[in-house]
């Protein structure tokens, strides 16, 4: 399965690699896994890849453990269709499958039959997602007026969101931690990470975060400091990559960069909170538009039009890797007119910018926005591109306006109760992403394809079916 140039490759990079040929099978487990364009790889930073530790252990009362919702071979998230494997080879038994917060709502549904499990936890089988029940914040600008939710969980107290287990792994890129950042946020009691004092903010927040994920997902007692700094440890040396493309082949050969041992050497090595943000005050500052920069030896022109003049390729690999090469570029610079997203013209005062996917997603190679930044985008509203019929409409009021907005899900604003933080959410790392559809806080784009037709529908981007190709090549390659 992997190429024979590979080991010593990374051997001379300096980073522990086991052969995933090698006797330990749990090792060579955790190694490569297979999805549908390639073969995804993750390192460990510090040493060989132990899978062993309490983050493989079940730390509570439930027989779940942290890889049930955070898995090797799904990008440490979960892909609905790795969900669905579960619960075939296990009619439902998999401890994933607990009503607390994996059933569609707790209450009303007769689990004791496979079928009636089927139904119980649809959202999760068809969508990857987890049921999050979060208090509204004290003395909110805003009251939660309705919860319409087809499965039960009506409380407007605590609101019940479903939203997707982010990937554990790249977390050194971290600007936020949880899609609203909550994980990441005085108001929350955690510590927002700031550039001076990263990465210890984010330690700190992970290990907090890794307390209460016992405490909810797992229904742990406190956690020994022992079992948090070990978990914490270990997910902090991860770094996963699309390593093989199918047809591209080594995404790090003839001088391109794409793949975990350039990721884990090169650039978390260079990451910093604010880099290339113009907010993150980085002297350097390159244009946001020049987010990732991984494929630029596959192009022979990396800026500017990638349609004219391009040769007719000779071979199927080298058709990949020009397609993937002109992806990058129009992920960098295909412009459209940003318009109405909150968090971001809003902010700037700027109603309409012109600008690409690495504007927001503008932390160089890693894809998720370098500073604390939530917005929306539209992902969380009840009305647009996206089918959320099956998620919940939640009514909210404005206290000071009677101003009334419906929304699948308030985001940041449950966290800071502030009216114009309703439906913001991080802008997620892009890597490892071929390993882990549905995409979306809410699983609502089933593939990177249709990640693409939201875009082009929400700010009328004009990307052709031939741009969308190749867009989609780039991100299943990252
Ligand atoms: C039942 C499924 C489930 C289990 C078990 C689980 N998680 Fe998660 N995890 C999630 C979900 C869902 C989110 C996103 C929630 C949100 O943002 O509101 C998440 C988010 C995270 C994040 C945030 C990453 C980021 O990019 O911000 C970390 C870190 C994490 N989990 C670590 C852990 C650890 C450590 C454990 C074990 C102690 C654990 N998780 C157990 C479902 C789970
Ligand atoms: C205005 C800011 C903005 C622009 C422009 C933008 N994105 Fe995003 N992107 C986001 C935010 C915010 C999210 C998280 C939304 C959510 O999960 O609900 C996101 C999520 C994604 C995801 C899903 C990741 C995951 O783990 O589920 C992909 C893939 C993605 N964007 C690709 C792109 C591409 C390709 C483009 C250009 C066509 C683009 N983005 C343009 C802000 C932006």
């Amino acid at each position: 399965m992997v190429r024979p140039g590979w080991r010593a490759l990374v051997t001379a990079l300096g980073v522990t690699f086991t052969c995933p040929a090698a006797t330990n099978p749990s090792v060579s487990n955790s190694q490569s896994f297979r999805n549908a364009t390639g073969i995804m790889q993750t390192y460990s930073m510090s040493g060989p890849l132990e899978l062993t530790g309490p983050f493989f252990q079940p730390l509570g009362t439930n027989g779940r453990s942290c890889a049930s919702c955070h898995r090797a071979d799904q990008g440490w998230a979960l892909s609905a269709e790795g969900v669905k494997a579960r619960f075939q080879a296990t009619r439902g038994r998999d401890p994933i499958f607990r009503a607390s917060d994996g059933a569609n709502c707790d209450s009303h549904k007769d689990v004791s039959t496979s079928d009636g499990r089927r139904s119980a936890f649809s959202l999760l089988i068809n969508r990857g997602l987890i049921r999050v029940a979060l208090p509204v914040a004290d003395h909110a600008d805003f009251e939660v007026v309705q919860v319409e939710n087809s499965y039960g969980c009506v409380d407007r107290k605590a609101v019940s969101v479903y939203r997707r287990p982010l990937p554990v792994t790249n977390l050194r890129f971290l600007s936020s931690v949880m899609w609203d950042g909550r994980g990441s946020s005085g108001l929350a009691g955690t510590v927002p990470i700031a550039a001076a004092t990263n990465p210890d903010d984010l330690m700190t927040d992970l290990a907090q975060q890794a307390r209460d994920a016992g405490r909810v997902h797992e229904a742990s007692r406190p956690l020994t400091p022992h079992q948090v700094q070990s978990i914490v440890k270990f997910e902090i040396s991860l770094a996963t990559a699309q390593a093989f493309d199918d047809k591209a082949g080594a995404l790090d050969a003839g001088g391109a960069k794409g793949g975990p041992a350039t990721l884990a050497t090169w650039t978390i090595p260079a990451f910093f909170v604010g880099i290339n943000d113009p907010r993150g005050g980085d002297p350097h500052a390159i244009k946001p538009e020049d987010a990732v920069r991984l494929f630029d030896a596959w192009s022979d022109r990396p800026y500017g039009r990638v349609y004219s003049d391009v040769p007719a390729a000779i071979d199927s690999q080298s058709s990949r890797r020009a397609s993937i090469a002109r992806g990058q570029v129009l992920f960098n610079q295909k412009p459209f007119d940003i318009r109405g997203v909150v968090g971001l013209n809003d902010t700037l005062r700027l109603p309409s910018i012109t600008g690409a996917c690495g504007t927001c997603h503008n932390s160089p190679n890693a894809g998720n926005r370098s500073v604390e930044a939530l917005m929306n985008t539209g992902t969380t509203d009840t009305e647009g591109p996206l089918d959320v019929s099956y998620l919940p409409t939640i009514t909210l009021r404005n206290r000071h306006t009677d101003e009334v907005k419906m929304t699948t899900d308030p985001g940041l604003a449950l966290i800071t109760g502030h009216w114009n933080d309703i439906g913001k959410v991080k802008v997620p790392i892009l890597r490892g992403l071929a390993a882990r559809p549905p995409y979306f806080h809410n699983g609502s784009a089933q593939s990177l394809g249709e990640v693409i037709d939201f875009y082009n529908k929400r700010f009328h981007a004009g990307i052709s079916a031939r741009e969308r190709e190749d867009l989609i090549a780039f991100l299943s390659s990252l």
